[in-house]
Order: C-alpha cells, then sequence, then structure tokens
C-alpha cells in the first residue's frame, strides 16, 4: 500500500525523535520513499547522519545549504509529498504549526504542503494537558490534520500518563488505512450534505432557546467524507469550529427554519445526507421584536413545532440517495433510536447516549452504536470524535457496495 509513496517526516526535537530511525527503516521497508526534515533541536536527540543513511537522502534543516548557497525549497518539497508526517510534533512545533510560525524549514514546508498532514504528538503529561496544547490540537484539526494520539504510560520526565509518541508500527499502520482508504474512491466525487451544530430559536433580540451542541462530531464527519474525495455541503447552526478543507462548502444558518430552508435546496442534488445536527423540535409561535420585559412571576411561551428536517428529507428520498440520522436518548436509547430509524425512513441511525460518559454535547469525545435497517447493530467504544467520524463514514461506505 505504501510502495512508491513519498513521506516529508518532518522532526522536531523531542526525546521520542529516537523513534524515526525506526520509522524510517519501517517505511523505506515498505517501498516509500521519506525525505526527513528536521529542526535545530531535533538534531539534539537524534543525528542528521542516521537519518541521512536510513532514508538514504540528505537530511534538510537549513531554508539554504551554508555552503553552497543552495535554497532548500520547501514549496518544490511541500508539493512532492504524497503525505506530511510531523513525528514527533512538540507542544511548541504544534503552536508553531496552528498559527503559523514559519521560522524554520519544518513549518514553512508544513504550510506549503498540499498533501495530507499526520500529526504525532509527543511530550510531558502536563504539557499535554495544558488548554493551549489541546487548542493547538483542535486548531490542527480543523485544518483537516489527522492527529494520531500519544499512548498512556512512564514518561522521560518518570510521570505516567498520556504523552508517549505512537509506535512507529501504529503510524505505519495509519498510512496504510490512510491511503487504502483513498484508493477505494468509492466516495470520489460524490456529493454529501452534512448538518451539525445546535438551532438557535429566537425569543426577542436578546434570548434565544438553543442546546449544548458544539457542532464537533458533524464537522468531523464533513472533514472525513471530504477527505476521502467527496463534495460536501456542510449546513451548521453557530458554531464557533472553523473548517478549511476545499472540498467542504459551508452553509451557516440560525434558526430550525433556516436549517430545513437549506437542507430542502442541496438535499435534491445529494446521494448521501448525515444529520447530526442537534435541531430544536419547538420554536416559539410568536417572536417578540422587542425585548420582553419583566412582568410577572411566572412567564409562558407559546412553543410550536418546527419541521423535522430528517423525516422531511426521509420523504422525499429517492432509490439512489441514503440518509443517515443520529439519536441523541437519555433513556429507552435502543428502542427510541429504532423508531427514529423507522418513523424518519432512515438508512442508518448512529445512536449516542447522555448515559455514557464522554459520550455527546460539546465533547471531544463519543461512544456511538450504528444501527441499519435490518436492525443490525455495532457498538463502538468510546473515541475521538474524530475516529468516530471514521467509523461511521466506513460504515456508510460499506453499506453503499
Ligand atoms: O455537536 P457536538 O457537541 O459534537 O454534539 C454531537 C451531538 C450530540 C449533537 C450529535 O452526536 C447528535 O446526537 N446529534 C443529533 C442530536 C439530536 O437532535 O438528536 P434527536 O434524537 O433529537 O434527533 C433525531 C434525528 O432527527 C437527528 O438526526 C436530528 O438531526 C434530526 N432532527 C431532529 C429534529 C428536527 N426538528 N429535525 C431533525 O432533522
Amino acid at each position: 500500500m505504501l510502495k512508491g509513496k513519498k513521506f516529508i517526516l518532518g522532526i522536531s526535537g523531542g526525546i521520542a525523535a529516537y523513534k524515526c530511525a525506526h520509522l524510517t527503516r519501517l517505511l523505506v521497508k515498505e517501498g516509500a520513499e521519506v525525505q526527513v526534515l528536521m529542526t535545530k533541536m531535533a538534531k539534539e536527540f537524534i543525528t542528521p547522519l542516521t537519518m541521512a543513511t536510513l532514508s538514504k537522502r540528505p537530511i534538510l534543516v537549513e531554508f539554504y545549504n551554508p555552503e553552497n548557497g543552495d535554497w532548500n525549497s520547501h514549496v518544490d518539497t511541500g508539493l512532492w509529498a504524497d503525505a506530511m508526517i510531523v513525528a514527533p510534533a512538540t507542544a511548541n512545533t504544534m503552536g508553531k504549526m496552528a498559527n503559523g510560525i514559519a521560522d524554520n524549514l519544518l513549518i514553512t514546508t508544513y504550510l506549503s504542503a498540499k498533501c495530507p498532514v499526520f500529526v504525532a504528538p509527543t511530550m510531558d503529561l502536563d504539557m499535554y494537558t495544558h488548554p493551549s496544547t489541546t487548542r493547538n490540537m483542535e486548531t490542527l484539526q480543523s485544518y483537516g490534520n489527522i492527529l494520531i494520539e500519544p499512548g498512556s504510560g512512564e514518561l522521560a520526565s518518570g510521570l505516567v500518563g498520556k504523552g508517549r509518541m505512537a509506535e512507529p508500527e501504529e503510524i505505519v499502520e495509519k498510512l496504510k488505512a490512510y491511503f487504502k482508504k483513498k484508493a477505494s474512491k468509492k466516495l470520489a466525487g460524490k456529493k454529501v450534505l452534512v448538518t451539525a451544530g445546535p438551532t438557535h430559536e429566537k425569543i426577542d433580540p436578546v434570548r434565544f432557546i438553543g442546546n449544548y451542541s458544539s457542532g464537533k462530531m458533524g464537522f468531523a464527519i464533513a472533514e472525513e467524507l471530504a477527505c476521502r474525495g467527496a463534495e460536501v455541503v456542510l449546513v451548521t447552526g453557530p458554531s464557533s469550529l472553523s473548517c478549511n478543507h476545499p472540498n467542504i462548502d459551508r452553509i451557516n444558518v440560525v434558526s430550525a427554519a433556516d436549517m430545513y430552508k437549506a437542507c430542502e435546496k442541496v438535499f435534491a442534488g445529494c446521494e448521501i445526507a448525515v444529520m447530526s445536527a442537534a435541531v430544536a423540535d419547538y420554536t416559539p409561535a410568536v417572536k417578540a421584536d422587542q425585548k420582553m420585559k419583566r412582568k410577572s412571576e411566572t412567564l409562558t411561551i407559546e412553543l410550536k413545532s418546527t419541521v423535522d428536517i430528517a423525516k422531511a428529507l426521509g420523504e422525499k428520498k429517492k432509490e439512489n440517495q441514503f440518509l443517515v440520522g443520529f439519536a441523541l436518548e437519555t433513556n429507552d436509547a435502543e428502542q427510541n433510536a429504532l423508531k427514529k430509524l423507522n418513523s424518519k425512513n432512515l438508512d442508518l441511525i448512529v445512536l449516542n447516549s447522555l448515559q455514557d460518559s464522554g459520550a455527546g454535547f460539546n465533547v471531544d469525545t463519543n461512544k456511538i452504536t450504528i444501527i441499519n435497517k435490518q436492525n443490525n447493530k455495532k457498538d463502538f467504544p468510546l473515541k475521538s470524535k474524530v475516529e468516530v467520524a471514521n467509523d461511521i463514514v466506513d460504515e456508510i461506505e460499506s453499506l453503499m457496495e
């Protein structure tokens, strides 16, 4: 699967740099070409001679060769590769990648690369759990970069916890799985609608009825589909997330009615729709034009039901269209999910329950069960939403065959 593939291996300065020798050997053994880029700090952890010998290529560190002035073109290197692997990715390097601080060749190459980028973080436990590291990793994922999660265990500091760079074998497996999926081309060019995030139902100019959805699940699904070549229209309610994948066309909406309007238009031209938004079931019957004043001890707001978008699309669905819904449950989860699968004419339903810790709204993880029309169900363990998105898209691909 990796034969003939060209990789940039960007090594930054962490103790796990020693694992890059084995990683390079494994890649070369698979028949891949590896161009190693090192930061100055990385050279303190593993020698350029070791990496040059194993990769069978000169190592690139500086913007130019100080001996003869030869320019090391980061643009050419970035365009040459089928994938870039940043391993180990230190907190410093991830911070620079997330913020475009282009002060070394690894970062300028990263910024020029048009290929998928795999990032294998490594650092001490406290650094790993710092909010700035979390934010930088989320930012990189929002750019479409693929995070290879570190493992847990004893760290170089003596602390025990998460922060050990993934083993070279695991990185190679991830690369193989990625290129295998890409080669399958089942989703290439397919038009897909994805809904994400919450809806806000206006009460008056300063208040709304909303929910806790962040959009993380839906954005991860949109990214995964786009990475597999689908042309995605992402209809999202208010969300602070960004997505920059060229295959994703984002439409921002606010209310359930806006979301319905957008989805109705897009759905006719789609082969697949994934409804992961948390859409309000009710909206105020009357929206006040002026801020409502405090008048009495109690206040009653009359609500009317919104359009059930998934159900409406299920009624319009043609034979060549595949409709995936979500079920967010707090009780009788499976029973309720099955009811939704049938009543909305879905082909697949993804059940997540708020009874599972780490699942549902506004967290980076989810725990799902996928149920198809034949009532076959697959339970998945708690995983990052990026991995969950991968499982959901795998299931869609296999059922569309
Ligand atoms: O955004 P995150 O913070 O990452 O959280 C992810 C999530 C919890 C929002 C997501 O995983 C999820 O469960 N989304 C569906 C939430 C929901 O509204 O579930 P439901 O069981 O109420 O709705 C069932 C299905 O009908 C869903 O596909 C929903 O999008 C759809 N629906 C519901 C109401 C409505 N008026 N129109 C709809 O299309």
